[in-house]
């Protein structure tokens, strides 16, 4: 679909019969269970990891989380990095609407296929879109207040201009044909995996201004992300969103700690005896805020 064309025809409002003042469709025992302010995830089947299809999925459990969380049945849910459309596959799962946004056709065409491989029930009635564009254009598509939920993982910086140590790969497949070497997602400057810190929290921050406006009242907005080390000083960009997202209209809400620690491989020292490091890969940041 051309960057420019109208807004996309998806539904967007709830086909359950859960009250209206409830934000997801969980009894109260498994709302007790998600206060819980550090989540695990396990991989399953359909998860995707090989990293010459992707270089940073997240597992399929973190948005079915989210979305089981932040959204009622037949509500909307956009990914604005979508990436290989973990998400489309969990909304598809939960029977809820979604909408994924990625710059990189290649991935958007992975989708394609991805997505006709899992409509395991054809009954259903929502509809999982994949837009090959700019996030920023995200308003160009989307009518205001029609989104329940806004969860994705967005390039962390430069993070991946980087020589790959596949800490989080086990065995002999952590010497994969990217080891030790730099993988992005793609050479495209508007691909915020390129930038620098400063520019790439200005560029987020400018694609979730757009965004609000999107968002039903107290709709929430997930973003799973990590720190930078780069010559031993650790830049803290979780707490660079946290104040650009303050800026442009969102309110922080809920910091949640998604523990990797068995996804590591068994590691080296790092830093003995002076230079105490923990290890980045054991734990990202899932940063919840909502439209106020
Ligand atoms: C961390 S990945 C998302 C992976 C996704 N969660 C998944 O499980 O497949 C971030 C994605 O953002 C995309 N991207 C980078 N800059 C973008 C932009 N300006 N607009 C849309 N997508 C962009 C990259 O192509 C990459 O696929």
């Amino acid at each position: 679909m051309p960057e420019n064309s109208k807004k996309i025809d998806i539904e967007y409002k709830k086909t359950c019969d859960c009250q209206d003042n409830h934000i997801n469709c969980l009894d109260a025992k498994e709302w007790v269970k998600n206060q819980v302010a550090v989540w695990e995830f396990f991989y399953e089947k359909r998860d995707v990891r090989d990293k010459n299809i992707h270089p940073a999925v997240f597992p399929i459990a973190l948005p079915k989380k989210c979305i089981e969380l932040f959204t009622q049945k037949g509500e909307l849910v956009l990914d604005s990095f979508a990436g290989i459309g973990t998400t489309l596959i969990a909304a598809q799962d939960l029977e809820r609407n979604a909408v994924g946004f990625d710059l990189n056709k290649k991935y958007i065409d992975y989708i394609k296929k991805r997505m006709a491989q899992n409509r395991l029930d054809l009954g259903r009635k929502t509809k999982q879109l994949a837009i090959c564009g700019d996030a920023i254009n995200i308003p160009k598509y989307l009518e205001k207040e029609t989104i329940s939920l806004c969860v994705t993982s967005p390039p962390y910086a430069i993070m991946l201009n980087h020589k790959r140590l596949n800490k989080s790969i086990r065995g002999n497949l952590r010497e994969n044909k990217y080891f030790n070497k730099i993988q992005q997602y793609s050479n495209n400057p508007r691909d915020l995996g390129t930038m620098k810190l400063k520019e790439y929290t200005e560029a987020l921050a400018e694609i979730y201004k757009g965004i609000l406006p999107l968002l039903k009242p107290k709709a929430h907005c997930v973003i799973n992300i990590n720190d930078l080390w780069e010559n031993n000083h650790r830049y803290p960009t979780h707490s660079y969103i946290i104040e650009a997202m303050d800026k442009v209209g969102y309110e922080f809400r809920n910091i949640i700690i998604w523990d990797k620690r068995d996804l590591v491989n068994k590691v080296g020292i790092y830093g003995w005896p002076s230079n105490y490091i923990t290890l980045s890969t054991t734990f990202e940041y899932i940063l919840d805020f909502w439209k106020p």
